[in-house]
């Protein structure tokens, strides 16, 4: 029901934002995303028992969690209890006792620090079902405690990495330490690991196709998840293949010791921008991760402050946000980097993002404002998937990317 009323509401904006191919979505492993907060934030149906929740879809985290009836909201500056409504999440929350399903996980809790906050509560086996295919017995984390990270709509999210950064740990989650989250894991497979092992996804691999949003929507049509299969929107048949790589500076404590594969890694060759073509580079290659779940792209502050000048009129730095505030109707710059054998060009409407009424920022930020725990890192946020398909490869440990075509 809820897939079929998505769909016709996407087919209303799909002539502006992601042209259809013949595919009919229904009969596939595709589900549509719903765009929210301007284009920053995406998610998707997802079933947990036989409750249906929107989720958040996240590659840079591999956990599956949504919040239970009557969780815990937490301040996170003061660590105070606050009303629920303040934690954003939609008031459509899990309830164990609707499910026949649900099965309490008795040795082991859930426990995860997000870049936006910490969320934690009971590890469960749960029936969950994506795109049309269900796996029963996932683990998935049920939140009683969390610090505000809904967007109005979701209810937890959707965590789309390699099973090395789960966060199962071994004990009780009331009397557990929030501050060492990022250690001591009891690692089990994600969601798609599972249908994969299940034999109910056939082929090891997701596609994310992100719609490119109008500036004023705050909630909108935000493009395709699709399972073992490519999104329904046109695209080169020119496909750039990268290895999936393990962060280097992430130390491997981060992993259990484990030096292991963990976010969707990889390099970025050189990047190319320009105030109206791209006749500037810098060919310093850097490492980075693709992050459907981050509204911003983190990149070394030297190409961030070079590429954040040109826009007409440039963007400002704004030293409390660390961001770059930049006028709603600015000029972009020309802006691309280089994945594999191609250079991915951004659309530069993606690169404004809007915050507010009046006050948009630019979508890219500087690495060195990004930290997990005490280590810099580079991130591929949204407004890179707004320009291509992404193909996420677990069998073959690659990404795959070609641009899309209007
Ligand atoms: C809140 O909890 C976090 C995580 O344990 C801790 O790092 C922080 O210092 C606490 N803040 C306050 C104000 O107590
Ligand atoms: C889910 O299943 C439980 C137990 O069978 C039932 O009581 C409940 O009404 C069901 N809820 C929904 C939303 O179908
Ligand atoms: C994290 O731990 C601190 C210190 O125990 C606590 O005050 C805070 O509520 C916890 N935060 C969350 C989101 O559970
Ligand atoms: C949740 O319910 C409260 C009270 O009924 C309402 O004020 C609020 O807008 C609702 N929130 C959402 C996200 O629907
Ligand atoms: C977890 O610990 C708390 C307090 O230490 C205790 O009250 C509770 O029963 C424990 N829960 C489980 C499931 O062991
Ligand atoms: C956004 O702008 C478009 C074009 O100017 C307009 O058609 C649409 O109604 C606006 N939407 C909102 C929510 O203001
Ligand atoms: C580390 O590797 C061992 C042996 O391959 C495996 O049993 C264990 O689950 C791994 N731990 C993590 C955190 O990946
Ligand atoms: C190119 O980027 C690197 C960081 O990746 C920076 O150290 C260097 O200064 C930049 N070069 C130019 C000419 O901007
Ligand atoms: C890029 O490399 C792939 C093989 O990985 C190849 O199929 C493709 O034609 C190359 N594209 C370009 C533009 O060179
Ligand atoms: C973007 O992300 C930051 C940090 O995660 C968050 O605080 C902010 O609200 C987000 N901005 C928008 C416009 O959603």
């Amino acid at each position: 029901m809820r897939l079929l009323h998505l769909l016709t509401l996407a087919s209303t904006t799909l002539a502006t934002t992601l042209p259809l191919t013949r595919r009919t979505p229904t009969s596939s492993t595709t589900s549509p995303l719903k765009a929210t907060e301007y284009g920053t934030i995406f998610d998707v149906p997802v079933t947990i028992g036989n409750q249906t929740f929107q989720l958040l879809v996240d590659t840079g985290s591999s956990d599956t969690y949504v919040v239970q009836t009557g969780f815990t909201c937490i301040d996170e500056d003061t660590n105070s209890t606050i009303p629920q409504a303040e934690c954003l999440y939609s008031n459509h929350t899990y309830n164990p006792d609707y499910s026949d399903t649900y099965r309490r996980v008795e040795d082991q809790y859930f426990g995860i620090k997000y870049g936006a906050g910490i969320a934690s509560g009971d590890l469960a086996y749960e029936t969950v079902s994506l795109g049309g295919l269900t796996v029963k017995n996932q683990k998935v984390g049920i939140a009683h405690r969390t610090n505000p990270m809904g967007d109005g709509v979701n209810s937890g999210l959707l965590g789309l990495a390699y099973p090395s950064i789960t966060s199962a740990h071994p004990g009780n989650a009331s009397s557990s330490d929030n501050s060492t989250y990022f250690f001591n894991r009891k690692v089990y497979n994600p969601l798609l690991y599972n249908m994969h092992q299940q034999g109910v996804l056939k082929e090891p691999y997701f596609s994310l196709a992100l719609a490119s949003t109008p500036q004023n929507e705050s909630t909108t049509f935000g493009g395709y998840l699709s399972l073992g299969e490519l999104p329904p929107v046109k695209h080169s048949d020119q496909w750039a293949t990268v290895p999936v790589e393990i962060y280097r500076t992430i130390p491997v404590e981060f992993t259990s010791g484990n030096r292991t594969r963990f976010w969707w890694t990889t390099t970025v060759q050189s990047v190319r921008y320009g105030s109206k073509s791209a006749n500037k580079d810098n060919s310093t290659a850097f490492q980075t991760f693709v992050d459907s779940g981050n509204n911003f792209s983190y990149l070394p502050a030297a190409v961030v402050d070079s590429v954040n000048a040109l826009f007409d009129p440039p963007a400002r730095f704004d030293d409390s946000s660390k961001l770059y505030v930049v006028d709603c109707n600015a000029k972009a710059p020309v802006f691309g980097l280089q994945l594999g054998n191609q250079t991915f060009y951004h659309n530069p409407a993606d690169l404004i993002q809007k915050v507010d009424n009046d006050l948009c920022v630019s979508s890219l930020a500087a690495s060195e404002d990004a930290r997990v725990g005490d280590i810099t890192v580079s991130i591929l946020g949204v407004s890179f998937l707004k320009s291509v398909v992404a193909v996420f490869d677990f069998g073959k440990d690659e990404m795959r990317f070609a641009k899309r075509l209007n």
